[in-house]
Formats: structure tokens, sequence, C-alpha cells
């Protein structure tokens, strides 16, 4: 949700903080600061607004200080503001925290801290949190005892670093439910709530796990459980380099993601597609390849637009591996008391692998004794790491916000996977081999699209001050409906709505009138002509269509407004490339309106609280 970075090493830690708040500013943008020790206690800057805000701030600020903390905020407890700015610090000013998730107890502690004498200046609970550490500090005179003891006190989700002036040379680390992932550079340690920030200085990194804390200091990082009892890390390997996380000559990250799609497609097939074969691989099920041949039902979870890619994957399990899916928002998942069966498979589809939602899901589902999988980016992510088994989609660090590419990333593994449980059941080896033939074929096809995009900016321009929007898809298209039109209000503040074509008429066909743009997907597949009816009942009221056809289409032409045209390939497999045009007018729509598209306003990239 919000972006931490902890700094201990040879450098001076200022710009490496700065550095680091500005790579992890796409997890939460409306405050910043940091804390940095000096002779004379701690030196702490921050304000409400960007880091380029709290950068312009501490211009000219030369501290010799090599350790410091920093935080990049999206508001939960408290509007953003300056006083409201992480990190706060306890009563005496020499313990900062920097802390993302939620203290749940924390008008309990308040109120009790309260009657202690203590006052608050920020609506946070994270000061509750520092003024608490502070007053157990002042009883035992021992820093680490005191995180401990607070630490086990609260209730909720942390992932905090905490910097003390009496002990300017070490740092605190501590998570649950909220990640905390240390890098190991040469005399260095990078802190940060994800790998972004430590990149570029080491790429030998391990995450805590929960209730797990670490304390490091020149002599070397220690880590226990904060009952005290110590645990042993497992080091990672980094696997992206700092041109991923760089715009690369885009003007913003969201579109240099969506001009990534041709590769990360790609990337999420490879070695895992075996056309000649007409099978699949996909080592990360191999432990639970029993369960999956016994499996009767598979519910795929997740939020947001993997809860869109779950939808897809609905379509083409069901299709291609003939077994009942349902698909549920993990929100609803997780409180709605679900019917589970043993044999049934639960599959969890996240970005980030930290959605607290679809988390509570994974525990859910596992306490109830169905076999849990992940479809996961993060490698080492909490949703990884808790899943029974999983599939990785290996799309590189996603920044912009609107999820794109890790989209059809997520598209591409879940059509292996139909794959792959059509194969356990009564897919033939030929049906699979002309599937796994197109689907090597769809990155070049995504690319044209891409080629074409300025006709998209056109369209763009056109409809840049529409005040909404209705998307319709019928079929396997209907989640890119969704999708579509979730892009558009996510980045453009235009409100939209997606819909099943055919559902048009029971109710949306009232708001069409000669101010409303309709997008339609409409490839050649066997509910084209349906679609086709659909149009013209939107004609008939003036609507503006947009229509998503495929090349050499010659009827939409006569009936739609604009044409965006798209390659030819299996209907099963549109959704991949029906969903590129709709990434693309969201994006020129936003630029069109000046928007920051990378920065959407009340949005979070990963959304680590309930
Ligand atoms: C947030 C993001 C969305 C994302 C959703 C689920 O709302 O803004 O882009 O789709 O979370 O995130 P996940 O990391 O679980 O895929």
């Amino acid at each position: 949700m919000c972006g931490i970075v902890g700094y201990l090493g040879h450098r001076r830690a200022l710009p490496v903080l700065l550095n680091g708040l500005k790579r992890l500013e796409y997890r939460g943008y409306d405050s910043a600061g940091i804390a940095v020790p000096t002779e004379d206690g701690l030196y702490i800057a921050k304000r409400a607004g960007t880091v380029a805000q709290l950068e312009a701030l501490l211009a000219g600020v030369e501290l010799p200080a090599t350790s410091g903390i920093g935080h990049t905020r999206w508001a939960t407890h408290g509007e953003p503001l300056d006083r409201n700015a992480h990190p706060h610090t306890d009563a005496s000013g020499r313990i900062a925290i920097v802390h993302n998730g939620i203290i749940e107890n924390y008008s309990t502690l308040k109120a009790k801290l309260r009657e202690d004498g203590y006052t608050f200046r920020s609506d946070t609970d994270t000061e509750v949190l520092a003024v608490f550490i502070g007053a157990l500090y002042e009883q035992y005179g021992d820093l680490e005892l005191a995180v401990r003891t607070a630490l086990s006190e609260v209730q909720g989700t942390f992932g905090i670093v905490i910097l003390c002036a009496d002990q300017p040379d070490t740092l605190i680390a501590a998570r649950r439910g909220s990640p905390i992932v240390i890098g190991i550079g040469d005399g260095e340690y990078i802190v940060a709530s994800d790998a972004t920030a430590i990149v570029e200085y080491t790429r030998s990194v391990f995450y805590l796990t929960d209730d797990e804390m670490a304390i490091i200091t020149r002599e070397g990082c220690q880590t226990k459980t904060i009952d005290d009892i110590p645990t042993s890390v497992q080091l990672l390997e980094l696997e992206f380099d700092l041109e991923r996380i760089e715009k690369g000559g885009f003007p913003h990250f969201m579109l240099k993601e969506i001009y990534e799609q041709p590769q990360t497609f790609l990337d999420a097939c490879r070695g895992r597609l075996l056309p000649h074969e007409g099978n699949v691989k996909l080592g990360g099920l191999r432990s639970v390849e029993p369960q999956l041949r016994r499996a009767r039902r598979l519910i795929l979870t997740g939020c947001g637009t993997s809860w869109h890619a779950a939808l897809v994957g609905e379509y083409w399990i069901e299709e291609l591996a003939r077994l009942p899916v349902e698909v549920e928002y993990a929100s609803e998942f997780r409180y709605r008391n679900p019917v589970l069966f043993p044999e049934d498979i639960v599959i969890a589809i996240s970005q980030s692998g930290e959605t607290a939602d679809t988390l509570a899901a994974v525990r859910e589902a596992k306490l109830r004794g169905a076999t849990v999988l992940g479809i996961v980016n993060v490698v080492g992510s909490s949703i990884a790491r808790e899943t029974h088994a999983g599939v990785y989609i290996h799309a590189g660090p996603e920044i912009g916000v609107a999820s794109t590419k890790a989209f059809t990333s997520q598209l591409a593994v879940l059509m292996l996977l139909a794959l792959y449980l059509g194969r356990m059941r009564h897919l033939s080896a030929a049906q699979a081999q002309d599937i796994a033939a197109e689907i090597r074929r769809l990155p070049e096809k995504i690319q044209y699209i891409l080629d074409h995009a300025e006709h998209i900016r056109q369209i763009a321009r056109q409809y840049a001050q529409a005040r909404n929007f209705l998307y319709l898809g019928r079929g396997v298209n209907f989640p890119i409906a969704l999708e579509g039109a979730l892009k558009l209000k996510e980045i453009a503040y235009i409100h939209a709505e997606g819909y099943p074509a055919a559902e048009m008429k029971h109710g949306p066909i009232a708001l069409i009138d000669e101010n409303m743009p309709v997008v339609v997907i409409a490839p050649r597949d066997e509910l084209y002509e349906k679609v086709l009816s659909n149009i013209e009942e939107i004609r008939a009221r003036h609507g503006q269509i947009i229509a998503i056809a495929n090349e050499g289409d010659t009827e939409l032409p006569h009936v739609a407004n604009h044409i965006i045209t798209i390659p030819h390939t299996l209907p099963l497999l549109t959704p991949v490339l029906t969903v590129i045009p709709l990434q693309l007018l969201a994006y020129f729509i936003a630029v069109e309106r000046g928007l920051n598209v990378d920065m959407p306003r009340n949005l979070a990239k990963s959304v680590t609280v309930e």
C-alpha cells in the first residue's frame, strides 16, 4: 500500500532514501517523509504531497548520516496532511517509525496511553504504535524488547522499520501481513516494502515472514520471531534488473508496460508450452498433480484486474477441461462461509501476491481443507509462499497502478492451465496442438495492435471529455468489457460500465443517447451476429459506437462510428488481443485529460489493507 525504505551502510543515507522512495512511489503517493540520525537526535522531514516535493523541501540539506528510514504514504487513518505523514515519533522524539498496514486496536491503545499522560500530534494509528514503543523503551531501557513487547500486543497488520537516535547504527524491521524485504549488499543493508527499491544496490534479498523481525546492525543482521525465537532466512536472487523498473524512454510506466506485452506474454509461456506434443508443462504444479486430476471443481479468486483474469479463466477452463469453475471476489469469499469440498481447488490470482483480501481468501480456503494454488507475479510474495503450489507469471515488476501486462500474463497462465487440465481430461492432443500453435502467434499479433496505436489516440482525442462510457462484450470477451471499463475509471476518472452485450437491453440502454460512447468488442466468432444486433440497438438511439473488430470485417464499418482492428485468432483466444486497444484507449484518454496516469488519485498498486 505505502512504500517503506530503510538504509544502513557506507553511503549517505538521504539520497538512498529519496531514491528508494521514488522507486516505491507507485505504491502510495499522498505524502512522504524521512528520518536520519544526527548528533542532536533525529532529523525528520515529512510532508503531504509527492516525493519530488519532499526532495524540494530537502534541497541543500547535507546530512552525513549513513542510516535512516523513509516512507511514501497512501492514507488509511487520517487525511494526507503533513502531520499524518510518516515517519512518526514517540513522545521523546528519539524513536521514529515507518509503517505499512493497520493497527486495529489503536484506539484502545491510544486511550490507555492518554490515561498515562501521552499526547498525540497526528490522526494515525502509526503514531500510537510509535508512542507505545517509546513508552515501553522508557520502562525497559531496551529498544528491541520494547519493540517485541509492543508488537505482541498490537492487533492488525504491519510492516515496520524503526530507527532510534540512541542506536543510530541499528534498524529494527518487523512484519505481520505487510511485506518487508531486506537486501544484503557489500557492507550495507536496504530494507523495503518491495524489491524495486533494492535492486540497484543488491540482488541478494530475503523476505521476513509474519511475526518475524530483523535487527540490523553494522555487524550483521539477526532475525527472530517477535517472541524472541531465532529464525533462519532463505536468501533469494532478484530476477529483474534496473531497466525493468525504469521508464526506458516512455512517458509513463503504464505505456511502457502496455508495450512490453508481446514480450511478457511470451515470457509467461516460455518453456511451458509444448506445441508439438500438444501439452503444457507447469513445473510449479507437479506436486499437486494428483489433486488436479481428482478435482471436481475450481474456485478462482482475486481482486480488481486479477478478478477479471479469473473470469476469462472460467470460460477457458470450462470449455477446454469441462471442469466447473466458480469465480469469487476474494473480499466476498473470505467472509461468505463458502462451501468447499476437500477435492476443490482454489486458485488465488494476484499480481502483487500481497493483496490483503486475496491473502485472507487463501488462508480461509486452506483452513477449510482445499488445495490452494497461486497465480502470482511477485516471486517470494505472501500468496506465493502461503499457497500449496502455483505458477509465476514472470511479467517482471509492474509499476503503473493500472494493471496491464500482468493481466495478459495472467491470461497466458490461465490458458496454459486450461490446456493442462484439459489434457488430463477430454482434450485431444490435436486440439491442444492447434491452440498451442496459435498461442505462439499471439505476441506478434499484440505487436500489430501496438504498432497501430496512433489510430486509437485519434479516437481518444474525440472522446476525452465524455462523462460516461459503456463497454459491451459477449462470451469470453464479457470480462474484457469489464476490464476496459475498469481501466478507464482508474486512470481517466470517467464513469464507465462493462456489460454483457445482451444485458444492455435490461437497463443500460436507457442511458444511451448521442453523448454516450459505447465500446463494443465484436470479433468474428459465433456470437458476432448477435453483437451486430446489439450495435443496431445502440445506433437506433444515436449512441457513438467504437467497435473492436477483426481485420477485414466488412460489416462493422457501416454501423460503427469508429473501428479499431485486431488480427484474427481463435475465438477463444481473442481476449488476449481485444484487451490491448482498451488499455491504450484508457491511457490516451487519461493523457488527453492531463492526468497522472501512473499515479491515479486514491488508488494504490497493492492493497494490503482491507
Ligand atoms: C489494486 C490495483 C489493481 C489490482 C488489484 C489487485 O486495486 O490498483 O490494479 O488489479 O489491486 O491486485 P493484485 O496485486 O492482487 O493483482
